[in-house]
């Protein structure tokens, strides 16, 4: 199965906070962002925002800039009806990041939270770190070897880093015990990148 039909699946099968990545505030990436980007006008863009509510809590903390980029069309609608009239604040894409063009420099803000570590395959690796700018997290070293059904890439924060290349330069890393929904839980690893 290739990696649209399967996340295409995934949010047509289960609702938005039975998935193991449900949070109801990303709180970690949240912090992250108003510590690197405090002007609200920054662009940003959360790549594999899924039906995540860190739309919902930037622009409530005033962020107008905004891009939600998805695999998923499922995903992607869920998001903007929970939005509703807000939506039309944000830019949404639905694509694949490994493939999809995006506009050169649009963004100053880079955010994935669990997209990375899908990307098994060095070339759609490569693909990613040529399109990233600015900040990554992923599963920490002791995450799970699978997500969403799915083999994934674990790190800490020096292999993530290494993935990206001497060009972006680490200014800080954390690991968070996250609890999901089915009462486990999982270690996911925070990076702050920059590139200068
Ligand atoms: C584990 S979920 C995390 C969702 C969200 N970031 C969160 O923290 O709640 C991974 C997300 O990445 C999306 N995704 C997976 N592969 C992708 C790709 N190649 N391009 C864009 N999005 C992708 C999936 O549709 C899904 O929404």
């Amino acid at each position: 199965m290739d990696a649209k039909t399967h996340w295409e699946k995934v949010y047509a099968t289960k609702g938005p906070d039975a998935v193991s990545w449900y949070r109801r505030h990303l709180e970690t990436s949240i912090a992250l962002i108003e510590r690197a980007v405090p002007a609200r006008s920054t662009p940003i863009i959360d790549v594999g925002g899924g039906e995540s509510t860190l739309v919902d809590d930037l622009l409530f903390r005033g962020y107008t800039n905004i891009t939600v980029l998805d695999i998923s069309q499922a995903a992607i609608d869920v998001t903007k009806s929970r939005l509703r009239s807000a939506a039309d604040q944000v830019h949404w894409i639905v694509g694949d990041i490994t493939q999809i063009e995006l506009e050169p420099r649009a963004y100053d803000l880079w955010h994935d939270r669990a997209v990375f570590h899908f990307l098994t395959a060095p070339d759609q690796r490569a693909a990613y770190v040529r399109q990233v700018a600015h900040s990554i997290s992923t599963f920490g070293p002791e995450g799970p070897s699978k997500c969403s059904g799915l083999r994934v890439m674990r790190y800490d924060a020096e292999s993530l880093h290494r993935e990206f290349g001497v060009r972006f330069c680490l200014v800080e890393s954390s690991t968070e015990l996250h609890r999901t929904p089915f009462e486990t839980t999982q270690q996911f690893l925070y990076c702050y990148c920059r590139i200068d």
